[in-house]
């Protein structure tokens, strides 16, 4: 009986990205019927989203399935769907083992207009590499010799390259591949600066097995195929919410004869008495909005840990060329800017130095599909400030960089289209990162659903999913997907009857 009513409670999921799709998923799967999806804009999909740039298609968010390998659950389902390239689905490309770092084949440009040879490149290259690899050690030992990784790479770096007898040109020039490197790793952490990355969390994320793949038909075809098993009208567009009020401080939750211990009220005034409510709203608006969010506010320790963990922005700048100037072969560009003079991942002045903090371009391939298309990277402040101005000033601006940097005045790029992850009202970001003073503690604070105390009929009001709240696999597509099915199955426990224990059973 009681597991009957349980399947008829009614649950709320705020956001139709993939962990709210994936939450939704599991509950139907388990017998649950009184399910509802509020989203607030008119898309599902949430940070997987793809554009177009002229007649190409592009990802606007997440690009990759990082670590593509039997474990991971994106692969799975994107395998299932028959959405990847066979090459990609093979075994040995599941067994490849980089350790999270794609082994690009890059040419380094400088801001005098030459091509830098790997002699200089690649030995500092390697120093870092190491260096990065270092970092993630700190969290099984469970100490940190410095409170972020940037502060810990320029330290080791400094020394490494102090040692005198180098030409002092050289020197500058090794420094400058160091600021490039560590500001393609603000693009990878999603964060201003590696200064602001936890030293002691950073081995905490995990990598899996398999080099990374994309969707040759772009990753909004998983999210479609997803769709797809949940019932029409389970998703309500354009629905905002504004506010969930919880622990019944709004006795007016009354609905069908029975009362509930949520009400889901949305922007437009709608409201939607609940028993639980999946709550997969980014890091980012949770920073921004959780004080007005939630009635009653959010226990201290979680609006806390909330406030302590980073959630930056990382954008794309894809650039269309009629013409390569890279070799064929060639997998990303690196930008080195030769006045940089000491080490460091941010511009001295945002407004007028912002293209400084983009590192470089990806090239999207194979050329047969896509033509010429570079995908800028750039992260922080620099691309906050990027997304205000006009796709007219971007385009300017990167096609002057692209002159100076390959010394050829007459390229020109066709067309352009960026994305403005921090300036989207319902995400607030790109994703998130361990920032300095925070731990694994702050995520499992996070993920603690609500009420956490008091009795168990009145618990698990309000659980949290999303990106953020996975320790292990935060700020990926497949972190995202796990964390909603764990919060599904949180709620399939709760109402799973204790297995049958009767005098047989026990006798037996
Ligand atoms: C530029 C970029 C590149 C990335 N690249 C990769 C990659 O290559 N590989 C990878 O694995 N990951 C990548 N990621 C990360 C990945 O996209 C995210 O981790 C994942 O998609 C997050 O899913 P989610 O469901 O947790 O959140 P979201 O997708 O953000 O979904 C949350 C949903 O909640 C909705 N919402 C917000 N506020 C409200 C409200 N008040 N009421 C109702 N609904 C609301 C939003 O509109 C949204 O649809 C990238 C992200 C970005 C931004
Ligand atoms: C929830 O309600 C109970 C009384 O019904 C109250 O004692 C408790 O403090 C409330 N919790 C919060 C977080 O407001
Ligand atoms: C995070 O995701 C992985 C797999 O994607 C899963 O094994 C793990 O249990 C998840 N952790 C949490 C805390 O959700």
């Amino acid at each position: 009986m009681a597991f009957l009513q349980g399947l008829d409670s009614h649950i709320v999921v705020v956001g139709c990205g993939i962990s709210g799709i994936g939450a939704a998923q599991k509950l139907l799967q388990h017998g649950f019927h009184n399910v509802r999806v509020l989203e607030a804009t008119g898309r599902s999909g949430g940070r997987v989203k793809t554009g177009h740039l002229g007649s190409n298609i592009v990802e606007i968010g997440a690009n990759w399935i990082h670590g593509p390998s039997q474990e991971n659950p994106v692969f799975r389902l994107a395998c299932q769907y028959g959405l990847l390239d066979k090459e990609s689905m093979t075994e040995e490309n599941q067994a490849i083992d980089v350790a999270g770092h794609p082994p690009f084949t890059a040419t380094w440009l400088s801001s005098s207009g030459r091509q830098l040879e790997p002699e200089l490149t690649e030995p500092v290259s390697m120093l870092y590499m190491t260096l990065l690899e270092q970092s993630q050690v700190f969290y099984r030992q469970g100490r940190e010799p410095m409170p972020s990784v940037g502060e810990f790479i320029k330290r080791e770096i400094r020394l490494a390259l102090s040692d005198g007898r180098g030409n002092p040109v050289t020197a500058v020039l090794k420094r400058g591949v160091v600021n490039t490197l560590l500001k393609a790793e603000c693009c990878v952490s999603g964060t201003h600066t590696m200064d602001d990355v936890a030293l002691g969390a950073f081995g905490m994320y995990k990598t899996l097995p398999g080099l990374d793949c994309t969707f040759p038909g772009g990753y909004e075809g998983l999210i479609h195929q997803m769709m797809q098993t949940l019932p029409k009208g389970m998703v309500s567009y354009n629905k905002p919410i504004r506010c969930i009020h919880w622990n019944n401080s709004d006795g007016s939750a009354h609905h069908s004869g029975r009362t509930f211990p949520v009400l889901v009220e949305c922007e437009d005034g709608d409201t939607f008495p609940a028993d639980h409510v999946i709550i997969t709203v980014s890091l980012g608006y949770l920073k921004k909005h959780h004080e007005t969010l939630f009635r009653p506010r959010l226990p201290a320790q979680k609006a806390e840990s909330i406030q302590r963990m980073g959630f930056g922005t990382n954008n794309k700048i894809f650039v269309e060329l009629e013409q390569p100037f890279w070799e064929p072969d060639c997998e990303i560009i690196f930008l080195l800017w030769e006045d940089e003079s000491t080490l460091a991942d941010m511009v001295t002045d945002v407004k007028t130095l912002w293209v400084k903090k983009l590192f470089g371009f990806t090239v999207l391939r194979p050329a047969e599909r896509y033509g010429h298309i570079l995908c800028g990277w750039i992260a922080g402040r620099e691309s906050e400030h990027m997304e205000t101005l006009s796709e007219a000033e971007v385009k300017l601006t990167i096609t002057q960089l692209i002159q100076k940097f390959t010394g050829n005045p007459t390229i020109t790029p066709k067309r352009i289209v960026r994305s403005q992850w921090f300036h989207d009202p319902y995400t607030c970001g790109s994703y998130t990162y361990v920032a300095r003073g925070c731990s694994g503690h702050d995520i499992d604070t996070l993920a603690q659903p609500l009420p956490s105390e008091g009795p168990q009929a009145k618990s698990l009001q309000v659980l949290f999913a999303g990106e953020a709240t996975n320790k292990s696999f935060y700020s990926t597509v497949h972190g995202a997907l796990e964390a909603g099915c764990r919060e599904a199955q949180r709620l399939v426990t709760h109402y799973t009857p204790p297995a049958y224990q009767g005098p047989l059973g026990s006798k037996l």
